[in-house]
């Protein structure tokens, strides 16, 4: 499919999903969300895309927020179809089968900001900025900011940014444990190829369930964590990448891993 409002490129194994409205600094409006629903489902279901990278257009900007033009004269109803439009979109990336990177290339403010926390692993420019000023629009975060920040550092420190609406360096971000890694602003797609290369090396199907079972581990008491890691591990065993693995292992050399 031809999107509108995103540019898709592969690369072996490696698609990169970049959020194209540079004039608008990236800003998502509904279009974009169904796009990216779109997009996330489909490479979800293609075999040969191991890994995924998220990251906008241009020079400025990650993603600037939802677009505040088109949420401007919206009733409540029209409010809460938006809000979980922007949930189902970025559910399709937390949910992904395989391991999804945001490259954080300029401002991630708002629901840009909130499209990074959907992803698994967040790199971010030296000179990205990132916040929640949805407070001082007379609204606050509605595509899972308020959900996933809380789950990531806690209460106090998500209600002290999204109270307080203010932006924040990567750095900050990164100290507050918001992101993973800040790296000069010329070499982020650099670094996160480099990573996602790494990631791309592993079996998918243990990658996977590892994820499932990372992600679960938020809403599940241990006894009930416990326990789908222990039966998720056990799957890996049905697998040939867990023989390929361990044979490699044994026979000094590194293994071929292809989703078996
Ligand atoms: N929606 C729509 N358009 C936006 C936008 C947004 N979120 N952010 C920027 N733009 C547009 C501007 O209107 C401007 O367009 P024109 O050239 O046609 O006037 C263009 O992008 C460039 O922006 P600026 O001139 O403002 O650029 P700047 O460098 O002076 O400032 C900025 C950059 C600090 C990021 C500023 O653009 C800004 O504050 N943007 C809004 C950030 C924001 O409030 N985000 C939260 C949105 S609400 C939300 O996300 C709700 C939710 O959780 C679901």
């Amino acid at each position: 499919m031809d999107y509108k409002n995103l540019l898709v490129e592969f690369k072996d194994g490696i698609a990169t999903v970049k959020i194209n409205r540079p004039k608008a600094l990236n800003a998502l409006n509904s279009e974009t969300l169904d796009e990216l629903k779109h997009v996330g489902n489909a490479l979800n279901d293609n075999k040969d895309v191991r890994v995924v990278i998220v990251t906008g257009e241009g020079e400025k900007a990650f993603i600037a927020g939802a677009d505040i033009l088109e949420m401007k004269d919206m009733n409540a109803l029209e409010g809460m179809t938006f809000s979980q439009r922007g949930h189902e979109a970025f559910s399709t990336f937390e949910n992904m089968d395989k391991p999804v990177i945001a490259a954080v290339n300029g401002f991630a403010l708002g629901g840009g900001f909130e499209v990074a926390l959907a992803c698994d692993i967040i790199y971010a420019s030296d000179k990205a900025k990132v916040g929640f000023p949805e407070i001082t629009l007379g609204i606050f975060p509605g595509f899972g900011g308020t959900q996933r920040t809380a789950k990531l550092i806690g209460l106090a420190k998500t209600k002290e940014l999204i109270f307080s609406g203010k932006t924040i360096t990567a750095q900050e971000a990164y100290e507050m444990g918001l992101i993973n890694k800040v790296v000069p602003h010329e070499e982020l797609m650099k670094e996160v190829t480099v990573l996602a290369e790494k990631i791309k090396a592993n079996g998918p199907i243990s990658m996977k369930l590892a994820k499932e079972c990372i992600n679960k581990s938020l809403f599940l008491d241990i006894e009930s964590g416990l326990l789908l890691e222990a039966k998720d591990f056990g799957l890996c065993f049905g697998t040939k990448d867990q023989k390929e693995g361990m044979t490699a292992f044994v026979e000094r050399r590194k293994p071929t891993f292809k989703g078996e």
